[in-house]
């Protein structure tokens, strides 16, 4: 039967919300992924950093710059044993610097993507998808990338609409 994962990477504390900064619990993409999972059956797996980014915004934000441009690959906590199982993964992750985290990177690169879809979702304060569907074509080289679904991350409680318009689009709904 046809599987899908739903793999995210979102960070909580300290961010920017309209003009001000505050710091939150739950992280913008893992509150869009908690609606998600509630409207499709789907297992779900958190990509999380062992040495994550600062909870200070502005600390963050440079580490993840210098991680941009160093290329790294930071380490995670824990990957799935395997994605055989899954022929649909709904990737969903922070614009960062017009791309994915890294952290992003270092979980793409541990498994093969070929032959299956995936769907792209980027939460973001105004820069869409960035450049993030071209570099997940490249790092997923015989996946069927989807165009993706930008979420804008300050308001990504009330993203029900489009996430239902986008699932449905692509026969998850
Ligand atoms: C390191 C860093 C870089 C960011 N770069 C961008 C950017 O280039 N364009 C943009 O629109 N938003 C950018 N943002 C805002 C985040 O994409 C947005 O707040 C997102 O919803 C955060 O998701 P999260 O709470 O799940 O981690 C950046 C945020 C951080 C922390």
């Amino acid at each position: 039967m046809a599987k899908t994962l739903i793999a995210y990477f979102s960070r909580a504390d300290e961010n920017y919300f309209g003009g001000a900064m505050r710091y939150v619990k739950v992280g913008n993409t893992e509150i869009v992924c908690d609606i998600m999972k509630k409207l499709i059956p789907a297992d779900s797996f958190k990509i999380e950093m062992k040495e994550p980014y600062s909870p200070v915004y502005m600390t963050c934000i440079e580490e993840a710059k210098r991680d941009l441009r160093a290329k790294a690959r930071p380490e995670l906590v824990s990957l799935p044993a395997s994605i055989d199982e899954y022929d649909t993964v709904v990737l969903a992750y922070p614009n960062y610097w017009g791309t994915m985290p890294m952290a992003v990177f270092t979980f793409l690169e541990a498994f093969d993507f070929s032959g299956k879809t995936i769907l792209p979702l980027c939460t973001n304060e105004g820069s869409g998808m960035g450049g993030s569907e071209r570099d997940l074509r490249r790092a997923c080289p015989g996946a069927a990338v989807k165009a993706g679904l930008s979420v804008t991350g300050s308001a990504a409680a009330n993203a029900e609409g489009s996430l239902r318009r986008y699932l449905s689009a692509n026969g998850l709904l």
